[in-house]
Formats: structure tokens, C-alpha cells, sequence
């Protein structure tokens, strides 16, 4: 068994499917979350993938003597992976003061706790949403931090700042900054993926939800922004191939091998897909045809962002490897499931 692990959010969509794999690779998991945004059964669904049911406590980062006492009862956490936090873009825009608050002061929280707990690193949530519109593609870590487009992406930056200052301040804790670009997709097994609360913000679960009914039509942002078909691009990444990379930077963490006491990569797959590329990928991929319609474009929508993971790929060792076409079915099997379970 190697170390403890404290993975906050981990009942969440991305959150679930480290789970599984920081199991799968011997790590020793501790689940914190508040189940604002996923359900208990999910430590069950781990629990059938690996076998190993991982400790889980309801508790919200936001509650640090709550916090502070998980360290207590689970003495010799190694490592952080925090997830927890709000995610929805529109809504941050109606209510900004709980998204500031839920995800600036869980990180506030978690990195106060550190040093008093001896947790050696934590590994941030940080999102490709930083770059803005990129002047440059594909976009590499250098590239320039653009003014945030929403409350919810300007927590993404002011938390990397945060943890850059706390660490620049001598508290002895190490970081991985990791920018996801788009994850999608679900386990193979179809027993953890993402669940939307009511309508799907987000082009996959809105596109299995109309592709099985739920949905009458999707709505394409949008065919007149300047890429080859007019629909915006962005570069689609299987969430298991995501899971992964947090395996990879905990082991970089503990393993003593980061370059610098924080590092940033881009998580992507170095290609970028537009939507209506996308709506084709899936029905190849799945026999199944999607009712859609162009419409308007979205407020605040990035025309078009690809990952440059070079650095990714070659320092932490870490490669996205799992084609679209399989990531869309593992998309559709969820939905699927959804059904056949009686979920929606
Ligand atoms: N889209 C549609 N129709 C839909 C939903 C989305 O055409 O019904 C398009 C969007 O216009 C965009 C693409 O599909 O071109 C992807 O949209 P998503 O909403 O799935 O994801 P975003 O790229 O907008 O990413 C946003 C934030 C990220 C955040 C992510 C997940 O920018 O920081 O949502 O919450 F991580």
C-alpha cells in the first residue's frame, strides 16, 4: 500500500474517476465532500471498480475544525488532490460572492492545514479557462493569463495565485497546478461519469441527453466564429486519460522529482475538435443520430483553445491516449446506464 491520500471533491465527476485510479495504483484514498453536486452512492461504484471501498467523509472544505479533524482521524496523509469547488459558469456570473467564497476559502483551508498536518504536496484543479482566447495555438503554459471571462474562472486564477504566494512565503508544501481543457466521456465499466444537476450546461451530457430523448434538440453555439466549419474548437480529453495525470504528478510529488515547488501543465490532447466535428465523431462512434440546430452564439464563449502538451508529455511522463471515438462511447454507454438504472 503506498500513501494516504486526501482527494476532495471525490465523489464529483472528475473527482470519482482519480479515485478509482489512484486505487487502481495502490494509493490509500480518504474522500471529503459535501455531496452538493454528486451522490453517496458513488463511494458504492468505486467501491465495484476496485474493490476497495475508500474511506469518505461528508464534510465541507468551507468547515475547517471539520477539516482539521479528518487529519486527526486519518493520521499521515501524504497528498492532496483538491476537486471541491463550483463549477458552473453561468451561475457564478448570478451569485459570485459563493463561488469566491466555496472556492477561494477551501483552498485557504486546505493549504492552513498543511504544514500543521505534514501533507507534503496538493494538487490544484486549475483549468485551460486561465488562458482566455489564446494569441497563440496550441497553447503552452507560457502563454500570458488573460482577464477571467467569469467569477467562477477568475477563482481558477486567483487560487493558482495563492498558492504561488503561500508557497513563495517559505510554508514548506508543494504544488502541481493541472489545466484541464475539457474533460468528457465515463469509466469503461459505465458506474461512475458525470451527472448533471437539471439541465446540462456542458456540450456532452446536454448531447447524450438528446441523443436518448431527454432533450428534444442541441443547440450548436454558434457556425459563424472564424475556425474551417464556423463552430468553436476546443480540445476534448477523456476523463479517465485525466484521472491518470493525477496519478502521475502525485507520484512526481512524493517521489521528490518536480522541478520546482509549483509546477503547471496543460492536461490536454494537443487536438482540437469543433462542435459540429464533434456531433460526427459521436454518431460514427455510436450509430446513433443527434437532432441538433444551429442557433446564436454563446455570451462569453471562447472561439477556439487546443492544448500544447508537450511539457506534460515529456516532463511529467503523461500522455492522453484514448481516441474520441471510444471516449464518446464510453459517454453514450453512461447514458445508457442513466437509463437502465432509472437515474433519468
Ligand atoms: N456548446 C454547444 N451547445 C451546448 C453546450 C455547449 O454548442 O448545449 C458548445 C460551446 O459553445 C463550446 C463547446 O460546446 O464551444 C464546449 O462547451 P462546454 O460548455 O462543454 O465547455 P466550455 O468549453 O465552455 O468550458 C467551460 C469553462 C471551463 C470549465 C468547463 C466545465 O470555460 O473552465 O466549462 O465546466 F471547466
Amino acid at each position: 500500500m503506498k500513501e494516504r491520500i486526501l482527494v476532495t471533491g471525490g465523489t464529483g465527476y472528475i473527482g470519482s474517476h482519480t479515485v478509482v485510479e489512484l486505487q487502481n495504483s495502490g494509493y490509500e484514498v480518504v474522500i471529503v465532500d459535501n455531496l452538493s453536486n454528486s451522490r453517496a452512492d458513488v463511494v458504492d461504484h468505486i467501491e465495484q471498480i476496485t474493490g476497495i471501498r475508500p474511506a469518505f467523509e461528508k464534510v465541507d472544505c468551507l468547515d475547517y475544525a471539520a477539516l482539521d479533524g479528518v487529519f486527526a482521524k486519518y493520521p499521515g496523509i501524504k497528498g492532496i488532490i483538491h476537486f471541491a469547488a463550483s463549477k458552473a459558469v453561468g451561475e457564478s456570473v448570478q451569485k459570485p460572492l459563493l463561488y469566491y467564497r466555496n472556492n477561494i476559502v477551501s483552498l485557504i483551508n486546505l493549504l492552513e492545514l498543511m504544514p500543521k498536518h505534514e501533507v507534503k504536496g496538493i494538487i490544484f484543479s486549475s483549468s485551460c479557462t486561465v488562458y482566455g482566447q489564446p494569441d497563440k495555438l496550441p497553447v503552452t503554459e507560457e502563454a500570458p493569463i488573460k482577464k477571467a471571462e467569469s467569477p467562477y474562472g477568475n477563482t481558477k486564477q486567483i487560487n493558482e495565485e495563492i498558492i504561488h504566494d503561500t508557497i513563495a512565503s517559505g510554508v514548506p508544501v508543494q504544488a502541481i497546478l493541472l489545466r484541464y481543457f475539457n474533460p468528457i466521456g465515463a469509466h469503461p465499466t459505465a458506474l461512475i461519469g458525470e451527472l448533471p444537476n437539471g439541465v446540462p450546461q456542458n456540450l456532452i451530457p446536454y448531447l447524450t441527453q438528446t441523443a436518448m430523448g431527454i432533450r428534444e434538440k442541441l443547440s450548436v453555439f454558434g457556425d459563424d466564429y472564424n475556425t474551417p466549419d464556423g463552430s468553436c474548437i476546443r480540445d476534448y480529453i477523456y476523463v479517465v486519460d485525466l484521472a491518470k495525470a493525477h496519478v502521475t504528478a502525485m507520484n512526481r510529488i512524493l517521489e521528490d522529482k518536480q522541478k520546482s515547488k509549483v509546477e503547471v501543465f496543460n492536461i490536454g490532447t494537443g487536438r482540437g475538435l469543433s462542435v459540429l466535428e464533434l456531433i460526427k465523431a459521436f454518431e460514427a462512434a455510436t450509430g446513433v443520430k443527434l437532432n441538433y440546430q444551429i442557433v446564436g452564439r454563446r455570451a462569453g464563449d471562447i472561439e477556439q483553445v487546443w492544448a500544447d502538451p508537450t511539457y506534460a508529455n515529456e516532463e511529467l511522463g503523461w500522455k492522453a491516449e484514448t481516441p474520441i471515438e471510444e471516449t464518446l462511447r464510453s459517454a453514450w454507454n453512461w447514458q445508457l446506464h442513466l437509463r437502465e438504472t432509472g437515474v433519468m
